[in-house]
């Protein structure tokens, strides 16, 4: 088919899908945030009548002893509590049928997920296959296909994030197709999340770093695309200043915790603004990056990002220009265009400062073609993006990413 033609057909589906997509109303958690706020989960859970929790975390989590002020404050509260920390990065099929025996063989009635998006992620799924017993997890693939409620979930982010506290999406790996996928349902959205950055001072600066980026991505492409409302649009305003204002920051010094809280509050207005405007060709690459190779999501999400800003520049020239001058590059007397230049190379200095590559060093120009094709099927046309893109487009923005082309990519 005729690009103009096809172009055309993926418009009008997105003008039909908007105004559905207004109707659908996503619940937000009742949330507990604020340095230590994590002491007052022991009692939340009380409240809501639970005896016996399982919290799924990662083996990094368990081995940095996170969990264990809570895992403390539980006891005291005389609620039973069982570990799984059973979780990989980029969470499998396995690690979530693994968790739902540990849940179901210790009589769990509740659920806490502590950690970055995958064991957030994780725990969203093994509460969908507890509730739901007859469906496998590649049935609940794609949108609203889970039917009956989770049982409690309380969202704890170790990282500032995904925004998987407040998510209608699970992102699942699936290792033999390498390929990863969106489990979305308005039954996964945690009906209570703690922003605690207390414990997010531990986190590594190349973690703290690539995380980032991506809750700045989130924010950027619910703002840039064509599913906004003025609610999402106020709430990714406010996550974009807070990422250029204090991400490097924290970057360079990852125990100050006023900036650390700020980007955890960050983290969630993007994930509310995502959640309802959805994201974009950035994500649909980053994903099959990671599908492919194993590339970390936010990694994957800041070396795209800059190309796929530039791509479709022209058509969102209004709104970069508007995030320029809210992350204070400069003032609404000067011009559209070079405001929404500067923006994205503030995106690129934002990845330079803190030692994020241009390239992706697995990325082979054999797999260029597939990847492509993945990441369109993917994005078209279900991400409302400014400019649409086609295979050889995009071939020709993976190219720019192949390690061969390090340092000529900008
Ligand atoms: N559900 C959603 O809406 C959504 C949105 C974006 C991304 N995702 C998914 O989330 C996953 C990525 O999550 P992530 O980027 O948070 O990373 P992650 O959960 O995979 O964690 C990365 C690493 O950070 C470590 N870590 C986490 N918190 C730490 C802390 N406080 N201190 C020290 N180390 C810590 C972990 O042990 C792990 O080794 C991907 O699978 C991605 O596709 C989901
Ligand atoms: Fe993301």
């Amino acid at each position: 088919m005729k690009w103009t033609l096809q172009k055309t057909l993926y418009r009008t589906a997105h003008a039909v899908t908007k105004p559905l997509l207004n109707l659908v109303k996503v619940p937000v958690p009742e949330l507990l945030s604020g340095p230590g706020s994590v002491a007052q989960l022991p009692e939340l859970i009380s409240n809501n009548g639970l005896q016996h929790v399982l919290l799924v975390t990662d083996a990094g989590i368990t081995s940095l002893g996170l969990a264990n002020g809570l895992l403390q404050a539980l006891e005291k509260a005389g609620i039973s509590c069982t570990v799984f920390d059973g979780v990989k990065p980029n969470p499998t099929i396995e690690n979530i049928e693994s968790g739902v025996q540990v849940y179901q063989s210790n009589r769990c009635d509740g659920i806490i997920a502590f950690g970055g998006g995958s064991p957030m992620d994780c725990a969203k799924m093994i509460g969908a296959r507890v509730s739901n017993p007859g469906k496998s997890v590649m049935k609940m693939r794609g949108a609203f296909k889970i039917s009956k409620s989770l049982p409690p979930l309380f969202a704890v982010p170790t990282t500032a994030g995904t925004g998987s506290e407040c998510t209608i999406a699970a992102v699942v790996s699936d290792p033999q197709a390498q390929e990863k996928f969106a489990v979305t349902s308005l039954k996964i959205v945690p009906p209570y999340a703690v922003l605690d950055p207390e414990l997010m001072l531990g986190l590594p600066p190349h973690i703290t770093a690539s995380t980032g980026m991506d809750a700045l991505t989130h924010a950027i492409e619910a703002y840039i695309g064509g599913f906004g409302t003025s609610f999402t649009d106020d709430y990714a305003e406010k996550a974009v200043k807070i990422i250029l204002e204090d991400l490097e920051t924290v970057y360079l010094d990852g125990s100050d915790l006023e900036r650390r809280n700020n980007l955890a509050q960050a983290s969630y207005f993007a994930g509310l603004a995502f959640t309802r405007a959805l994201i974009g060709y950035v994500h649909a690459i980053a994903h099959n990056l990671g599908g492919m190779y194993g590339v970390p999501h936010g990694l994957a999400n800041a070396i795209v990002l800059p190309h796929i800003l530039d791509f479709s520049r022209a058509d969102c020239e209004h709104k970069l220009a508007r995030l320029a001058v809210i992350g204070g590059l400069g003032d609404t007397s000067e011009p559209t265009a070079d405001l929404s230049m500067r923006f994205i190379e503030k995106i690129r200095d934002m990845n330079r400062n803190m030692d994020i590559p241009t390239t992706v060093a697995p990325l082979l120009e054999k797999d260029i073609s597939q990847l492509a094709q993945r990441a369109l099927k993917e994005g078209n046309p279900d991400y409302p993006v400014p400019t649409l893109m086609n295979q050889q487009q995009c071939e020709v923005l993976l190219r720019k990413l192949l390690p061969s082309v390090e340092n000529t990519a900008g």
